[in-house]
């Protein structure tokens, strides 16, 4: 087959390839799209934490966007983690230069183990401006809280929440239920005129590395198609839960899914 979309990831690097641009590139591969990246940062990390991340300094990353888009134009946009205040700027920056108007943000803001990734400024900027910019905002539960200064305990709470980020100016959200205590997994997706409750059985398993960054990343792939946001939005949840479902059990920690879990190998290359 040839690509049926192309699309652009700007995220930060995970070494292990469970989450971060490798799901990413990953993702949008297995779902028969073209991928390109403007990477923020490079983490060294596995299945059992990360050892260290050095940041890409910003005006590099304008110029992974701005270069790459100049050339061969994205159908569509996916953001993952952007570190500080300054990135954040000069993304919104690239984003005004090279006019795509698809844009799914994952607003990466809290590591596995509960560490805060970003400064108090950059959630600013973030609630200010960015989502205000981008089609869809895919927060889970802690970004969510952090984002509204709510706490989250049910699916009811989830989707106040979700109303509260359409006031500050979100055009749609999808609030991840992954951190819910539940044996059902909700997702939320809401737009000033519609609401849907996507619900899926918990799978328990300890590989779950890079859900979040999958999810988005399927979402800005059949977003970039023509699919609709809601019908994306399912769609992506499925693949992912498919892809949890097959996890290969790699590492000793948090393993990746299993993102070929969409793909048949022709024969000849078998
Ligand atoms: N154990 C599970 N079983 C089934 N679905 C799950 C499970 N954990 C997460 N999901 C689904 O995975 C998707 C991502 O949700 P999650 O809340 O895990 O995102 P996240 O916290 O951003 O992930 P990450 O840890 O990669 O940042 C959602 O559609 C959620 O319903
Ligand atoms: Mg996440």
């Amino acid at each position: 087959m040839k690509p049926n979309s192309k699309i652009l990831i700007i995220a930060g690097s995970d070494s292990s390839g469970g989450a971060g641009v490798q799901a990413d590139i990953k993702t949008v591969t297995a779902l028969g799209s073209y991928a390109m990246t403007a990477i923020t940062a490079v983490t060294s990390q596995n299945t059992t934490g990360v050892k260290s991340i050095v940041a890409v300094p910003s005006r590099e990353i304008s110029k992974q966007i701005e270069f790459t888009s100049k050339d061969i134009k994205p159908h569509a946009i996916k953001i993952g983690m952007l570190h500080s205040a300054e990135v954040i700027n000069a993304v919104l920056k690239s984003l005004n230069k090279i006019s795509v108007k698809k844009i799914i943000l994952d607003p990466v803001m809290i590591a596995k183990g509960g560490t805060k990734l970003i400064d108090n400024r950059s959630i600013k900027i973030l609630k200010s401006k960015l989502i205000k910019k981008v089609s869809l905002i895919t927060p889970n539960i802690p970004e969510t809280e952090i984002l509204t200064k709510k706490k989250i305990f049910s699916v009811d709470d989830m989707i106040s929440a979700a109303k509260i980020l359409i006031d500050f100016g979100a055009k749609n959200v999808l609030i991840k239920g992954g951190h819910l205590k539940s044996r059902i997994m909700y997702d939320i997706f809401i737009s000033k005129n519609e609401m849907s409750v996507f619900k899926n059985k918990k799978i328990y398993t300890k590989n779950t590395h890079g859900t979040g960054c999958t999810l988005s990343s399927a979402i800005a792939t059949y977003y970039s198609c023509g699919k609709t946001l809601k019908k994306s939005c399912e769609m992506a949840i499925k693949y992912v839960n498919h892809s949890i479902g097959t996890e290969p059990n790699y590492g000793k920690g948090h393993g990746p899914i299993n993102h070929l879990s969409t793909i048949n190998i022709n024969k000849k290359f078998r």
